[in-house]
């Protein structure tokens, strides 16, 4: 029986997996060796000397920042479609946050922009591979060596796709990553810095072991609402419970998944407080260690639907698809299409059984946290009013893409009578 009921994410936790964290949490293991343990794993797979686990991408971006020496009054290039805890952590440092435009279909930074925004105070840049996308690497690297500026590419949307043969995360000076549970693999929350020059590591490993450990039990916490979520997203299960809650939410002018996963954008007046900054537990290393057990089927699963809606949506009149850089080998984290109407392209399409969301990213050349920064890019600003995330995750199978096509069209043909 299929009842064509689609939500837009699913995590990729099992219950195997939280059979690992009631053990792991039971046994009271080393921290400390587990998280190494991890590290080792995480460092093979994406094939990087060093790997070490944070528990933020925004806390890894700020520890790197301090690792290659950027002090205050330095740039950082940041596309200006990004996570705002970002610039945020830059400005935090006391470190300019300078954003540069993103292709308006590829969604990842513009290798000419990221040039145009280069002053003698550059001393980095941060190419996002947002939405599972490789940036334009090749070129992004050549302009960064010609002008002597770090390369910390942002792999928090990109465990796992590759530029050229090459992961992700190998491909500049350092990289971070991200595995809170929306993410193509989870650590529960949790995140890595990785690297090939030591001095790096060695800066990163030593201010991560001056941190304090958070509780273990916030672990338990976390590893529930991803079993609750897995349960609530089951084809079988999602159609029931979580779907006719969310059509609810949205007659009463709400979205309770949003809600829930979404977070409160705040400027950081200095590094973030609390689980952002406290220092992972063996728990979150033995689902990670796992997680990368599954990562290629989880992945292959996204290419698979990804291409699938590629395909079917490549010629499609009233959308814009994505376009990805020549020798982009995408993940498809999201599957981003634009509609200048996509509120009432979202209403019909979550008709049709269809959850799409608009996404977490922001505008952030012209965002009202940053003012002093202030750079508005033309491609972010159509980007974050048209965009819209349609359904790509592992759990979907032919019949699910055939039917978000489907409903695609069927949605944009009601829209334009
Ligand atoms: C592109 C990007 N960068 C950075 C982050 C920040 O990650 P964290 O919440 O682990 O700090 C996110 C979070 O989703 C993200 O999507």
């Amino acid at each position: 029986m299929y009842f064509g009921r689609i939500p837009r994410f699913s995590p990729s936790f099992s219950p195997a997996e939280a059979l690992v964290c009631a053990r792991t949490l039971a046994r009271k293991p080393d921290d400390a060796t587990s998280v190494a343990e991890f590290e080792r794993t995480f460092a093979a797979y994406i094939g990087a000397k060093h790997a070490v686990m944070t528990p933020s991408a925004r806390f890894a971006f700020y520890l790197l920042l301090q690792a290659m020496g950027l002090k205050a009054g330095d740039e950082v290039v940041i596309p200006a479609l990004t996570y705002f805890a970002i610039p945020s952590m830059a400005a935090a440092a006391g470190i300019r946050p300078v954003f540069a435009d993103v292709g308006l279909r590829s969604h990842v930074l513009d290798s000419a922009a990221f040039e145009a925004a280069i002053t003698p105070k550059t001393r980095a840049v941060v190419p996002t591979h947002l939405y599972g996308t490789p940036c334009d690497m090749d070129a992004i690297n050549a302009i960064a060596k010609k002008h002597g500026v770090r390369v910390i590419e942002d792999c928090a949307q990109s465990t796992g796709s590759r530029y050229r043969g090459v992961r992700a995360g190998n491909l500049g000076d350092a990289s971070y990553y991200t595995f809170g549970l929306t993410k193509n693999i989870t650590t529960l929350s949790g995140a890595m810095i990785t690297t090939n020059d030591d001095e790096i590591a060695r800066s990163c490993r030593a201010a991560m072991e001056a941190t304090t450990y958070g509780p273990a039990e916030r672990a338990a916490k976390e590893a529930a609402t991803g079993l609750a979520m897995m349960f609530a997203t089951h084809p079988f299960l999602y159609p029931w419970t979580l779907h006719p809650a969310i059509v609810l939410g949205n007659k009463l002018g709400s979205d309770p998944l949003h809600e829930r996963f979404g977070e409160v954008e705040v400027r950081y007046e200095g590094v973030p407080t609390s689980f952002q900054k406290a220092r992972p537990r063996a728990v979150q290393a033995a689902v990670g260690i796992k997680q990368i057990e599954r990562i290629e089927a989880l992945n292959g699963a996204r290419i698979r639907n990804g291409r699938a809606l590629d395909e079917a949506l490549a010629n499609v009149d009233g959308i814009l698809t994505p376009v990805y850089p020549d020798g982009a080998e995408p993940i498809y984290m999201s599957f981003v299409i634009h509609h200048p109407r996509r509120a009432d392209l979202m209403a019909a399409l979550r008709k049709r059984g269809v959850d799409t969301t608009f996404g977490y990213m922001s505008d952030c050349s012209d965002h009202p946290l940053f003012p002093e920064f202030r750079r508005p890019k033309p491609n972010a600003a159509i980007i974050v009013r048209d965009q819209l995330h349609l359904p790509v995750h592992p759990r979907m199978d032919e019949r699910d893409t055939r039917h978000i096509a489907e409903a695609v069209r069927q949605a944009i043909r009601e829209l334009a009578s």
